[in-house]
Parts: C-alpha cells; structure tokens; sequence
C-alpha cells in the first residue's frame, strides 16, 4: 500500500480520459462541495478517521485495549443489506430472471438522476479507485466508486486494494473500470448539522450488467455502501464470469495442510450468516496434531480454469466483513486475533471502559454497556426488553492479513487449486450432516436446489426457509436458470472437477437442540472430504448421494455415539419427497432457463425415493 499522501487531495490522480470525464460528469449531476482523490494512504486513513471522530460518525475505541479499532453506530433502520430494494436492470426483464427485482433500465437510469440529482450537496465527493483481486494480477478486476460516505472509504481500504497502485493501472493500458456511483442521499444545505449516520429511507442498489455500472442510493451499510463487494464482485462479476467462461461465487476459500504437508483446497458456498467465516478459520480439535486450516477468503471466490483444466480461485478481497455475535474465542480464536487491532466495527455495544461487546463473546455479559444504538443495557434490561446488546447483524472490518491462519498463497495471483466444492445450508431437519453428490452434474442440482432459513444478513423473515441455489439467490446478476446453465457449461473446461458435497451443521433433534457441536468440530467432516478427494475412504450410497460409514469419520476426541450418529445422517424417504416436491417452487419459476440436466437430476432422485 502507498504511503504518499497527496497534499492537496483535489488534483486528480488519473490521466485517463474516460474516468477524468465521468467524474465530472457525475460531479455535474451531484454537485459535492468538494472533489477529494483517494490516494489510499495510512495519512489519509488517519485523517478521515479523525473527522468522524469530530462528527459523530465514528468512536474512538479505548486505544490501549483495541488499538486502531472505532465503532459505529448506523441509523436503526439501515442495518442489512435490502434486497427488495436491489435492483437487476439488464436490457430485457428476461436476461435478470423473476429471481431479480427488474426495471426498465431507461427508466431506470430516469429515475437515478432525478435522485442523485444535488444528492451530494454540502458533502465531499470521495474517488475511490479499487481492485477486487491483487493489483496487477490476470484474475483481478478494477472499479472506481465515487461516494459521499467516507465511512465507505475507510471500510473499502480494509476490504479492497485501493488508492495510487490502482490509479497506476488504470493508467497503464487502457482497462476497462467499472464505474460505481454511490450517495447516502442526505443532502446539506448551508449551515445544516450532519447526523453520525446520514441515510435516506429510499434506497435504491441498481445494477446495469450490460454497461457493467452500479449506482447506489440511500443506505450507507455494507454490501448497499461497499460497492466493490456483493454489488461489483458477485452481481456484476457473475454477468461477467458467464461471458467469459469463468466463475463469480458466494463462497469460502481454505486450504487444508495435512501432516505430511500435503495441501488440498476447498471453497464453500454457506448462505449470509451461516458460517463461511467460521469455516475459513476453523482451528482443527486438538486431537488433529499436524494438520492446519489455512484461510484464503471468507465470502467470495473467483473462480477459473487454468491451462491444465484445473480450477483455480483467488479472494477478490482483502479483508472480512464478518458477523460480531456469535464470535468469540472458543468459537472463532482466529477472528478474534484478526480483530484485535485496525477493526472498524459496525453496531455492536460499547462497554464503559471503551471496548467493544457482543452476544456471544464472552460467556457473561458485561454488567452494563450502552447497546447498539448507544441506550443503557444491562443483562436484565435485555432479559426483561428482549433487546440484544449488539445487532444480530453486527459486523467487524478486519483486515485479511492480520489473520493468524491466512494462507500463504492469499495473494498469489494465479490462485489456489480447487479440488472441493462445498454447498450448505440452516435446516433444521431432512438434511443430513454430510454427504457427496454422485458427479458433477448431480452437484450441480445439489448446489442449485440448496435451502436454508433467513438469518439477520437481510431484512425481512428470519427462520423461514427459502431456496438460496449456490448462495447466491441475492447475488446472482442475471437469470438463475442461466446460472445453472453456466455452472453445467463449466465442466467441459475442466480435466480435474472438484467433487461436490453438501453440509448441514444445523439439523435439531427432537428438543429442537443442535445434533452436531459444529465449529471446530467440523473439521470431523472436512477431514472426511478431505479423505473422500484423495480416494482414502469409502461411502456408502444413499438415495441422495454418497454418505460416510461412522468408522471413517475420526472421531478421537469426541464422544458421538454411533445412533446419534446415524440419526443426524437419515435420510428419511418421505421427508426428502416432500423436499423434492419444494424444490419444483423454484423450478417451475425458472422452469424456461433450465438446463435439462436439472430435470433429469430430479427425475433420477425420484426414481431412487
Ligand atoms: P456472511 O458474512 O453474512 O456471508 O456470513 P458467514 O457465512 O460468513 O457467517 P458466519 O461465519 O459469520 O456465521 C454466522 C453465524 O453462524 C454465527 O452466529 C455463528 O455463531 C453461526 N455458526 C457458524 N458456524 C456454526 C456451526 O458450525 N454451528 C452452529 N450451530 N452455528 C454456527
Ligand atoms: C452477506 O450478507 O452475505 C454479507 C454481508 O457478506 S454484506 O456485505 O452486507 O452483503
Ligand atoms: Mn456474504
């Protein structure tokens, strides 16, 4: 990172043409009170930092418990991502698919203006150029997002390569940028005070996958603000990966390390807040002396063959955007370690010595802290109001590599090889905690009929289950029935496939507990697939796929008896016809985009119910 800071930051830091005449442009139409060109250095960092200090926006944290670390506490409407407010305007309603909010992208581009239009009056309007991917590498791309939040500024320095490495590339040859436009949508007009969290109750997150542009309005939280992740590197990447024959996926990358060394990489498709980071830095049980988890990303994959016909990925990231409740250090040591200094973090509760508390962090609650929205909570106001001290959606900015486990090839820009692909989902029952998918094509189906029950990541009902294929039911940048298409296509590219498994850490039994302890004892089934990759281990076949023997699981170190086990393993005919029968909902609705290997995958599975 370049730690040049600019003196004066209003002197453009580009000489391309094309980005010189659109930021003038969208100057023009949103009309900022000044220009500022981020360099992306630590100065920079520091001083915005400093001025939402002064404004409200951020609070320092207690230096000597969390060095470099703020918190802030956004408006108590805008804490998730809004997905009926996301938009896919592709040319033609069809291309989006009925998975995707559609409009008229001429109308659209109508309505835009109309409010951006002022919409950065009396603000600063920052260039933020940024590379998803290492800067320089073949599978990187660029975008540039211009905004009025330097809260998104600071938080994408933690998320992405930005500042001079990126305007240097832009300027090196011509590459093309993907342009993202993005306002809180409060305005100021002369003499007004700012809030700490200015936002606006209409939000707009509008995606053009043919001119490959995002415009953002309204929010200032997350994937609505940090344009260069579920908008650019899932929505706009996966419009981009089905033209040019790679992958764009909501999806973990870790690299396991046995005791000989030997490692084998894997990436894993969980829905939002359902355990990929968890996942990506998992620490093995004790009893497992030699192997490692290595973590290469949390969230998003970006994936390709290589010359060799082997898929390979890289992170398009550089830090994580994790879920706060639910961390703690027996859970997620590692998280902790990668929070533990030069974290912004969003909406959790502040305790009176100045640190940072969630639910779930320490195992008793702090005896009093101001919560989330920075009201006085003790553990029996909470008891008593049902409030959380922390939002459910509470989140911390890390960077990557201050992760004790991050792999050693996070940057190489080639990528890690793929030799697994891991889908999951929160059920609660039907699915079992392990199995493999028959080939390729029957993975596919698995990935593509995936559900899980919606957690806090989004608005709307959380616990209802819906069908999320790959995860990316909220990501996806075209029709859903294409995307499966795409994923059936992809196999013809490849010499290696990677084997396809499905997970469920969440089935309950009968007092509606947890069958399987999860966590790190996860690694109980990773290990497996791990075996199952390097043909070390038999299965047994089911209806639904190939499904471990209790004695090929390790269990060393856990008590988990052979019934429980064979329970949480069931495949129970009836309820899996019933699961059959719900994964028509989402057929019938893409039924005209379907590769006919989706229906004759579930005729298959039929056949053996
Ligand atoms: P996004 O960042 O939204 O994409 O989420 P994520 O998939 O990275 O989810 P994360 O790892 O942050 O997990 C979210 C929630 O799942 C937390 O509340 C965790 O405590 C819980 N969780 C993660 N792993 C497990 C597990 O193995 N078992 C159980 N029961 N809960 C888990
Ligand atoms: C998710 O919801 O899957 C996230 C958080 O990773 S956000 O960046 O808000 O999309
Ligand atoms: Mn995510």
């Amino acid at each position: 990172m370049a730690t040049i800071s600019q003196s004066n930051p209003t002197v453009p830091l580009t000489k391309n043409e094309h980005l010189l005449r659109w930021v003038e442009k969208m100057a023009e139409l949103t009309r900022p009170a000044r220009i500022h060109w981020v360099d992306g250095s630590q100065e920079e960092y520091d001083q915005l930092c400093e001025e939402m200090v002064a404004s409200g926006t951020l609070i320092r944290l207690n230096q000597d418990l969390w060095p470099g670390c703020f918190l802030a506490r956004s408006d108590k409407s805008d804490v998730a991502r809004v997905e009926e407010r996301t938009f896919i305007c592709s040319l033609s309603k069809d291309t989006a698919g009925p998975t995707n909010n559609w409009e008229n992208p001429y109308e659209m581009r109508r309505k835009l203006r109309g409010l951006f239009r002022n919409s950065m009056n009396g603000r600063t309007m920052y260039v933020l150029p940024f590379s998803m991917g290492p800067v320089g590498s073949p599978m990187s791309q660029i975008g540039v997002q211009l905004t009025d939040s330097p809260y998104a500024v600071v938080n994408m320095r933690i998320m992405a390569r930005i500042g001079l490495p990126v305007f240097k590339e832009i300027d090196k040859d011509y590459k093309r940028v993907v342009p993202c436009l993005h306002s809180v949508g409060v305005p100021l007009q002369p003499g007004q005070k700012d809030v700490p969290w200015p936002c606006n109750s209409e939000k707009y997150i509008v995606h053009f996958p043919e001119a490959r542009e995002i415009w953002s309005y309204g929010s200032g939280y997350g994937g609505n603000a940090l344009l260069g992740k579920k908008c650019f590197a899932l929505r706009i990447a996966s419009a981009m990966a089905r033209d040019e024959g790679w992958m764009a996926e909501h999806m973990l990358i870790v690299g396991v390390e046995d005791p000989n060394g030997q490692k084998t990489y894997v990436a894993a498709a969980f829905p939002s807040a359902c355990g990929k980071t968890n996942f990506a830095m998992m620490v093995p049980p004790e009893e497992f002396k030699g192997w490692k988890v290595w973590t290469v990303g949390d969230d998003i994959a970006w994936i390709t063959p290589d010359a060799e016909g082997r898929l390979r990925a890289i992170n398009p990231e550089a830090g994580f955007f994790g879920v706060a409740p639910g961390t703690s250090v027996k859970t997620n040591p590692n998280a902790m370690a990668t929070l533990a200094k030069n974290t912004i973090f969003t909406n959790v509760a502040l305790t009176p010595e100045g640190g940072v508390w969630w639910e779930g962090m320490t195992e008793q609650a702090p005896a009093e802290c101001e919560d989330w929205q920075g009201n006085l909570w003790t553990p029996e106001i909470g008891k008593k109001s049902g409030v959380k001290a922390a939002h459910p959606n509470a989140r911390f900015t890390a960077p990557a590599r201050q992760c004790p486990t991050i792999d050693a090839a996070w940057e190489d820009p080639t990528g890690v090889p793929i030799s697994a692909i891991i889908f999951g989902g929160r059920r609660a029952d039907t699915i079992p905690l392990v199995y493999q998918a028959f080939n390729w094509s029957a993975g596919v189906y698995v990935g593509a009929t995936m559900g899980s029950e919606m957690t806090a990541a989004a608005a709307g009902v959380v616990g209802k289950v819906r069908r999320d294929p790959m995860a990316m039911l909220p990501f996806c940048g075209y029709h859903m029935g294409d995307y499966f298409r795409h994923w059936i296509k992809m196999q013809r590219s490849l010499t290696v496939t990677p084997r396809i498994f499905h997970v469920n850490w969440f089935r309950k039994d009968n007092n509606g507990e947890f069958f399987w302890p999860g966590f790190r004892q996860n690694f109980r089934v990773l290990k497996w697939i791990i075996d199952r990759v390097h043909g070390r281990t038999r299965t047994k076949e089911t209806p639904i796929g190939w499904t471990p023997f209790y004695e090929d699981i390790d269990w060393k170190g856990l008590d988990f008896p052979r019934d429980k086990f064979e329970e949480l393993q069931t495949v129970d005919r009836p309820a899996w016809k019933r699961e059959v029968i719900s994964h028509e909902e989402l057929f019938i609705l893409l039924h005209a985009h379907l590769p006919p290997e989706m229906i004759y995958e579930r005729e298959l599975l039929i056949c053996r119910l």
